[in-house]
């Protein structure tokens, strides 16, 4: 088993690459918390799937009462999945657990950011690496779409697609408060075939973000299903020759759904922690969901018809998903916000906004409309690598000067 276990470690390259080693790192952490000589270890396994050494924490007489997670690439203590300190002594001390975690909660603080309204020009992967920790109460998004021809995709190959969008899932993990919501509107993608000999293929994206998300340290919460009007999925072509031809194995369904899929940063503080300790009654009473809202995981959702983005999506989306993901006054983040649509909809629901894009066209349309949207003091707007949005009286102030000069 140790042999086996040592060989898959060295195959893939780890620092960790032995039982002993993910042992030691595993006592230096024990006598941190000073719970080294009232235990012993199990046997380390690797777990290759994710990268990960799981090492048993027994007491004396060989009971488990926790593990502890290695990063087998970095030899870093995953603390989100390793066995709270707490929870260890509790459990060696035959202690009541709940009363501790109650007890954590309890000492817990409701923070508020103090973000303001924020529109950014350049990599989102930048801008994350800057902001505060857990200054963002809900994000929503849509990634970019990868696309196997270059000329209209800035990645190369597929894995390098999924790296890139691992480091924007990664680091906003650290910009999202504890327990907060992180939704992303995705969907497989359709490769078109290169020649008549080769068939299209359909890569399924959704599956895999799924498996970043876990690995990153969200926990998955609901796969909704946004779905549009039949016509909506002709446009792709699929299933046009099954159509006029009929023949079994040809058929190929037509695509009229989307994914927006659910994820909570991991924690352990429940829902109500949330409702109980908002600082302010009257922004969870004004943020209740009047009746109306949806009742299933099927969303029936008209596509975007924003000609100036052509992945928009519809605000009627990023409203339903604001609304039951966040109080009034959250900061709303969209590391990939295309034409603002997530802005324009948290500022008419009295959400903050922030939002990022690295294609200046886009930025351009942000600017332009953000006039138009709701609750916006443009005074108070910050912008980022691109010029600030001058507010309309200013505008007319400037005019008239120009009129009085005449
Ligand atoms: C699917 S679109 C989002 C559309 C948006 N939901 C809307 O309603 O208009 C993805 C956006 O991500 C932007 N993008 C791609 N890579 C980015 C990066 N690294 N940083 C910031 N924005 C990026 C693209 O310019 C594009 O506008």
């Amino acid at each position: 088993m140790a042999r086996n276990s040592q060989l898959i470690s060295e195959e893939r390259e780890y620092l960790v690459i032995n039982v002993q080693q993910a042992k030691d790192i595993v006592k230096d952490w024990l006598s941190e918390i000073d719970l080294v000589h009232v235990t012993k270890l199990g046997l380390p396994e690797v777990d290759d799937r994710y990268h990960y050494w799981r090492v048993p924490v027994c007491v004396k007489n060989g009971e488990k009462i926790g593990e502890v997670v290695i990063d087998a690439y970095s030899t870093e203590i995953i603390h989100s999945k390793t066995t709270k300190p707490e929870i260890l002594t509790a459990r060696l001390l035959k202690q009541d657990e709940s009363k501790i975690i109650e007890k954590k909660q309890s000492k817990r603080e409701y923070r508020l950011s103090n973000l303001r309204n924020t529109v950014g020009f350049g990599d989102s992967a930048h801008f994350l690496e800057e902001m505060p920790a857990e200054s963002v109460d809900l994000i929503f998004t849509s990634p970019p779409y990868y696309n196997a021809r270059p000329e209209y995709s800035e990645y190369e190959e597929y894995d390098e697609y999924l790296f890139k969008m691992r480091q924007i899932i990664r680091r906003s993990h650290r910009v999202l408060a504890e327990g907060r919501f992180f939704v992303i509107n995705v969907s497989p993608v359709l490769l078109r075939r290169a020649s008549r000999n080769e068939s299209s293929k359909r890569i399924a994206v959704p599956f895999d973000f799924h498996r970043i998300f876990i690995e990153e340290g969200y926990d998955f919460i609901d796969d909704i299903i946004w779905l549009k009007p039949e016509g909506a999925g002709w446009a792709t072509g699929r299933g046009r020759r099954f159509a006029a031809d009929r023949n079994p194995l040809q058929y190929k369904a037509v695509p009229v759904t989307e994914y927006v899929l659910v994820y909570r940063k991991r924690t352990d503080l429940l829902i109500d922690w949330f409702i109980r300790n908002h600082p302010d009654k009257q922004v969870i009473e004004d943020s209740k969901i009047p009746d109306g809202y949806e009742k299933t995981n099927v969303w029936k959702i008209n596509p975007s018809t924003n000609s100036k983005h052509p992945a928009a999506f519809p605000k009627e989306l990023a409203e339903k998903v604001i609304r039951y993901y966040s109080f009034k006054g959250d900061v709303v983040l969209d590391p990939f916000a295309g034409s603002g649509t997530v802005g324009s909809a948290a500022s008419g629901l009295g959400r903050r906004f922030v939002l990022f894009d690295n294609n200046p066209d886009y930025i351009e349309i942000i600017r332009e409309e953000i006039k138009s949207w709701k609750n916006v003091n443009l005074n108070n707007v910050m912008f980022i690598n691109c010029e600030p949005v001058k507010p309309i009286h200013k505008q007319l102030d400037l005019f008239k000067a120009e009129k009085h000069d005449n």
